[in-house]
């Protein structure tokens, strides 16, 4: 099994960006634990970031040919990029899981970040636990293609 973990703009930044909300752990150290967490689990895991939206959509689309599922933190485009969610549709209408995680929990900050125009594509969604948000996708995911 083949999990992409993509991670949208400005989570490049984090452990330098606000860490009262997103911690003090950087990219790097997603990277580091995520692949324990994949072994563990039998999966291999490719952790990217990318400020680029249409990046971002690329690689949508490569999960989609490569039959890959995707663990996908949307980051700001979570609310307003139609095309994010496109991308993210076709990889949950061809039969892949899709996870929608956030670190934080949108729903209890600011009123922008209440809605995603992704989460009704996606398999499932898990917010407000930090790096655990992602352990829990992993594990979530890997627990469905089994059942
Ligand atoms: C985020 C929440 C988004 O609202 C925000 O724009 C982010 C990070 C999170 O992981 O908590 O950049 O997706």
């Amino acid at each position: 099994t083949h999990v992409l973990v993509l991670n949208g703009p400005n989570l490049g930044r984090l452990g330098v960006r606000e860490p009262e909300i997103y911690g003090h752990a950087s990219m790097a150290d997603l990277e580091r634990e995520a692949a324990v967490w994949g072994s563990e689990l039998g999966v291999t895991v490719d952790v990217r970031q990318t400020d680029d939206e249409s990046e971002l959509v690329g690689w949508l689309h490569e999960a989609v040919d490569a039959r890959a599922h995707v663990v996908l933190n949307p980051a700001a485009f979570t609310h307003y990029s139609y095309a994010l969610r496109d991308a993210a549709a076709q990889v949950t209408t061809s039969g892949l899981l899709l996870v929608e995680v956030h670190l934080s929990n949108p729903a209890s900050r600011e009123s922008f970040r209440h809605y995603s125009v992704v989460a009704g594509i996606a398999t499932g969604t898990v917010a407000g636990f930090g790096f655990d948000s992602y352990r829990l996708a992993l594990s979530a995911l890997k627990h469905k293609l089994q059942s």
